[in-house]
């Protein structure tokens, strides 16, 4: 940790002006789906990525997300350095990871998975074994997070950071996972519906692993696919029959946990 003043911050009335005050901000994230605004930010000689909330939604989405931190930590997900509060709401400091996201939807503009040269074009384009190793990080981390009695909500590629130089695989913006199972108060979880298990569109449904290994099968067939349209398989025939069991409409025909899952899919692997 580094003695920069905001790591001894507990309560600040304003973070952009106070980010500008003692370090500089070189990256400004404010047009995000979420309302919450996020600093790429400079300070003690390191690099931070500072999201701040000021809305309701977006202060409970953080309270969770410090929660989460609290309760799993793995080399695959970025950490949490540290977190103080604001006039308007709450701001979480993460370190600063190198690398994109595959997917990077903003309130202006959704799309562009297609795109050549986007970030999930090229990470199409990877030799297998560096897919495999990315996978094997996504599916390691949901180990810890089943292990923390957490269950994924609102996983997708715009969590998935990725370093095409040092090909790693960092997950942030787990700001959604909570303990589990629950029943959904609501009528639809957020999330990507790409990603989605129909359980999280209906109201009173059960929450549980099962909705997480839903998921996970999802972004296996998502990311080792070589189009977007999921036609264009680049693994084996045992490695879609797992992700078929895993993406199964009914909860009970999944399997039951993620480690189940990840079994399987070093066995077909
Ligand atoms: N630790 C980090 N280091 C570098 N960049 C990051 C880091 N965490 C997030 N980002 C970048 O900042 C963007 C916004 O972060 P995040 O997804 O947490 O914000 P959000 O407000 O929840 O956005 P959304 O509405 O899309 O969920 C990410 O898409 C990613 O590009
Ligand atoms: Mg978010």
């Amino acid at each position: 940790m580094t003695a920069h003043p905001i790591f001894s911050a507990i309560h600040v009335a304003a973070l952009e002006p106070y980010l500008a005050r003692t370090g500089t901000i070189f990256h400004t994230f404010g047009d995000q789906d979420s309302g919450c605004i996020s600093y790429g930010f400079t300070a003690g000689g390191r690099r931070w990525f500072v999201k701040g909330a000021s809305t309701p939604d977006g202060v409970s989405s953080l309270r969770r997300a410090i929660s989460v931190h609290k309760a799993v930590a793995h080399s695959a997900i970025v950490p949490l350095s540290h977190s103080f509060s604001t006039d308007e709401g709450l701001a979480l400091v993460y370190p600063w990871m190198a690398g994109v996201v595959l997917y990077h939807p903003t309130r202006s503009r959704h799309g562009g998975r297609t795109t050549p040269g986007s970030p999930m074009t090229k990470f199409r384009q990877l030799p297998l074994p560096q897919v495999h190793a990315a996978l094997d990080s996504l599916l390691s981390a949901h180990l810890a997070v089943e292990q923390a009695g957490l269950v994924a909500v609102d996983l997708y590629d715009g969590c998935m950071l990725y370093d095409f130089e040092n090909h790693r695989m960092m997950l942030c913006d787990l700001d959604e996972y909570r303990p589990g199972p629950f029943t959904l108060e609501t009528g639809r979880l957020p999330g990507s519906s790409r990603y989605m298990a129909p359980e999280e569109s209906v109201r009173g449904s059960v929450i549980d692993i099962r909705t997480t290994v839903f998921t996970l099968g999802r972004a296996l067939h998502l990311l080792l696919d070589a189009g977007d349209e999921e036609k264009q398989w680049r693994g084996t025939s045992g490695q879609l029959g797992v992700i078929k069991k895993a993406t199964a409409a009914a909860p009970e025909c999944r399997f039951h946990s993620v480690h189940s899952l990840v079994d399987a899919w070093h066995a077909a692997t």
